[in-house]
């Protein structure tokens, strides 16, 4: 039997796919590289294949005996899916439905999904539950909302069985610096940092220091990408034990303003760098902060590495020498 990993040569995929085989599970890497990187695969096997060609999915669904699947391959740039929202559309919702074909012919009912926070929109109140109305903001956040609602049907008329995570800010690195983050184009506020911290960007914007928030600036809810992993393994066991098909917030509950990212990255890097204040970005709510309790109780999870010092420590140590 072995475990599908669509997206695993990507980020937080990668990370879950080192757990995986450290478990003693068998995994298969499925990615097209677009944005995942064949270095990063360092466990397991690699299959090259896309998402939109059926025939590729087929093939590995034939030559493997897979057992459940994890699937983060997705497009994720927000920006972008506002002004190419097919693009979006299609890799993040139609491409899935590909898979959920084919796993559906191949007997294969187990799947767990990567979600996001940006379901939920401007959310009411923080920390957020998983009760709370979703009401994505733009076409990136919509298109995970769908395949949640597609997962739903398909359970009650297929039997497949799904745990939908969905994360917060992932964030660091591996803590043994096999792997790391590295995405290109980057948007996500720590490596940026860092890349300012190591001279890579003349400095760092931090948007908007007017909110109604301690020191102005926006909170968000950083967790440790090894956090993310075992979570992904609890919700395998979980789903192993029988477990009902569910939606499940992974944050460590613990609010950091960007003022707080770029102090620890001074304090973890020991360099001084620019910080220029600029003016809010539209569609950035003030505070995003997820309440993990629902993880912690059914799926028995929580984070190790809460606090933003080690969560930057762990991402520096890969920056610094990154091979990808
Ligand atoms: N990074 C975060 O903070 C965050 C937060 C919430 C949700 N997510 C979700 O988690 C997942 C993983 O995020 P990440 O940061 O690791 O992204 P990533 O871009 O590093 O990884 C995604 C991987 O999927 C692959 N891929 C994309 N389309 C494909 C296709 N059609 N066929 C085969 N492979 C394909 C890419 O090549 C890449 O390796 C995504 O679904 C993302 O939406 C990420």
């Amino acid at each position: 039997m072995a475990i599908l990993v669509c997206g695993g040569a990507g980020y937080i995929g990668s990370h879950i796919n080192k757990q995986l085989n450290l478990e003693g599970y068998d995994t298969i890497v499925f990615d097209n590289l677009v944005y995942g990187h064949r270095e990063a695969v360092k466990w397991g096997r690699f299959v090259q294949g896309d998402l939109s060609n059926i025939s590729d999915i087929e093939d590995a669904f034939e030559k493997y005996d897979i057992d459940a699947v994890f699937h983060f391959a997705a497009f994720a740039y927000v920006g972008e899916s506002v002004d190419k929202p097919e693009k979006y559309y299609y890799n993040n919702v139609v491409n899935t439905l590909n898979l959920l074909r084919v796993m559906r012919e191949h007997g294969c009912s187990k799947i767990i999904f990567s979600s996001t926070c940006a379901t939920y929109g401007e959310p009411e109140r923080v920390p957020i539950t998983e009760d709370m109305p979703q009401n994505p903001i733009n076409p990136y956040g919509m298109t995970k909302l769908m395949v949640e609602r597609i997962f739903k049907d398909y359970a009650k008329a297929y039997g497949l069985k799904f745990a939908v995570l969905r994360y917060f800010n992932a964030a660091g690195a591996d803590p043994d610096g096999e792997i790391g983050e590295s995405h290109d184009p980057e948007t996500h506020i720590i490596p940026l940092v860092l890349d300012a911290a190591s001279g890579k960007r003349p400095d760092i914007k931090v948007f908007g220091t007017d909110y109604d928030t301690p020191d102005g600036s926006c909170i968000r809810d950083y967790i440790h990408v090894t956090d993310l992993a075992d979570a992904h393994l609890k919700a395998l066991h979980y789903l192993e034990k029988g477990g009902e098909p569910d939606f499940f917030n992974l944050g460590n509950a613990i609010g950091t303003s960007v003022l707080e990212v770029v102090d620890a990255v001074k304090r973890v890097t020991g360099k001084e760098f620019k910080v220029v204040l600029a003016p809010r970005r539209p569609g950035d709510p003030a505070k995003l902060v997820g309440s993990s309790e629902k993880a912690q109780r059914i799926l028995g999870w929580k984070p190790e590495f809460g606090d933003i010092h080690t969560i930057v420590s762990h991402a520096w140590k890969w920056h610094e020498n990154a091979e990808y």
